[in-house]
């Protein structure tokens, strides 16, 4: 028999039942215990999820080449290389994106993603024609990326520019295909 306060009872169906203390504060224990283990997991999932809904580009800026050795205002564009630092999964990887570069008649620089916003092909520069086209499926941009003809359903992407110490930086960036609107995905 215990002594002190009576144990919990609880009624169910007309029957009686008795739980002891041990057990309801084993029950009590159980719970907590659930739920701390739950606190504790939160963490430990953000790291673990953490490549699915972070952003992959890990090296924001790339260095595409010295402003003074761009071309000048009134030249066609130029394809660069440039390289930066990827996350696929839980996998680094160092990649290589071709970009347009050109002087605007103002002074100022565009950057275009040689990425056909249409299915991913190279765009290629035409130079007797002084349009972009695409050799997957014939989409036709003009020199400033807006998009003339064919199946793409945007002008080809603009990325994000600056000046550092004389050079100048690109952020690459991948966007949606196939889309109206540009859409970053990464
Ligand atoms: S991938 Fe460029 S037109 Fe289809």
């Amino acid at each position: 028999m215990e002594h002190g306060h009576p144990a919990p009872v609880r009624e169910l169906d007309g029957n009686v039942i008795v739980i002891s203390r041990r057990s309801f504060f084993g029950a009590l224990l159980g719970v907590g215990g659930v739920a701390m283990s739950a606190l504790l997991a939160i963490p430990v999932l953000r790291y673990v999820l953490y490549p699915l809904y972070s952003n992959s580009t890990l090296s924001k800026w790339s260095k595409v080449g010295l402003v003074d050795s761009l071309p000048t205002a009134g030249s066609p564009p130029v394809k660069k290389e440039i390289t930066f630092r990827k996350l696929d999964g839980w996998r680094e990887t160092v990649t290589t994106e071709s970009v347009y570069v050109e002087r605007k008649a103002d002074g100022t620089i565009r950057v275009l993603s040689a990425i056909c916003p249409h299915l991913g092909c190279t765009v290629q520069w035409r130079a007797s024609k002084g349009e972009f086209l695409c050799p997957c499926h014939g989409s036709v941009f003009n020199e400033e990326g807006k998009h003339i003809s064919g199946p793409a359903r945007r002008g080809m992407d603009p990325l994000p520019t600056k000046q550092d110490q004389g050079d100048l930086l690109v952020h690459f960036e991948f966007f949606r295909e196939d889309v109206p609107n540009r859409e970053i995905v990464s």
